[in-house]
């Protein structure tokens, strides 16, 4: 079994990174520029956020975090984001997910411009990259396929087994997995919590993404000999032992299942990180397309 290393890969994205935000600068471009919406005081959202602001700084990005009280209305929102969008100094905006409850999360993705959508989580960036053409595309599902491509694992022909059908990984995971691309070229199911039979089709899998955020789901029964395993969870579960209080679980039961396959992602310290790498990737992309 060999670890998919987060740190060791994010480090090589961001470092190509950074030098890449350099030669942008030497030729007179400017300095990409993130804005980050954080509505409320989700400890979790707080976590990410504050990551990505320092991340942005590691690579010698600019950004922008705008802090907005839980209650906010929404047309207060969608004009901050207003705003963003007629920045020109602002390349990327991002709007931390959840929201509350009282404001409706479609209307907020449609309100940045694709442009400057670094999440892709708008319908035209899902329309392109559905499409296989350029697009923005989500952190997470781009960090897995800048993970694999690093290790060069073979994914052509491959039978690959997503759990879980969320905007933001399971379904486009499950696209990109697809696509003629290397990687790519596999042939994906995905299931869901309605999918019957799901540990007969887990052992059918030659590759499993399990993006479904329940710790622990992902057994060792459920995992054919020498399959590849990316863990998408990240949950906090109650931990006394832990200074914050939590510890942060992955949705593969990482002790029993490690043994069984050949390659496979940690949590912390695997696909969390390539999140990261991955939006400063589509942010740096942001000022490319732009000149
Ligand atoms: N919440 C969980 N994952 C994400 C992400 O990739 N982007 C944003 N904006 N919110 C999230």
């Amino acid at each position: 079994m060999q670890l998919l290393d987060g740190k060791i890969v994010s480090q090589a994205v961001k470092a190509d990174i950074k030098h890449q935000a350099q030669l942008l600068q030497q030729a007179g471009k400017k300095t990409p520029h993130l804005a980050a919406v954080l509505v409320g005081t989700n400890g979790a959202s707080e976590t990410y956020v504050a990551s990505k602001v320092k991340s942005c700084a590691e690579v010698g990005f600019k950004s922008t975090l705008i802090r907005l009280e839980e209650n906010i209305s929404e047309t207060e929102l969608l004009s901050t984001l207003e705003k963003l969008n007629q920045d020109d100094d602002i390349d990327g905006i991002l709007v931390q997910l959840p929201l509350p409850r009282h404001i409706r999360e479609e209307k907020v993705i449609n309100a940045i411009l694709p442009e400057k959508d670094v999440d892709g989580f708008h319908p035209v960036n899902t329309g392109r990259m559905v499409q296989g053409q350029p697009s923005f595309i989500p952190a997470t599902p781009y960090g897995i396929m800048l993970m694999l491509e690093h290790y060069q694992i073979e994914t052509a022909g491959k039978h690959a087994v997503v759990i879980g059908r969320s905007n933001i990984v399971g379904r486009p995971i499950s696209i990109l997995l697809s696509l003629n691309t290397n990687p790519g070229n596999c042939t994906v199911t995905v299931c869901h919590s309605r999918t019957a039979n799901l540990k007969e089709i887990c052992l059918q899998a030659d590759i499993i993404v399990a993006a479904l955020g329940k710790p622990g789901f992902l057994t060792a029964d459920m995992v054919k000999e020498n399959a590849v395993v990316i863990d998408v969870g990240i949950t906090r579960v109650a931990d006394a032992t832990k200074r914050t209080g939590f510890a942060i679980k992955g949705d593969v039961d990482f002790e029993a299942v490690a043994p069984v396959c050949s390659y496979i992602t940690p949590v912390p310290g695997g696909v969390g990180l390539m999140t990261i790498a991955a939006l400063l990737k589509n942010t740096l992309r942001a000022v490319e397309f732009k000149s």
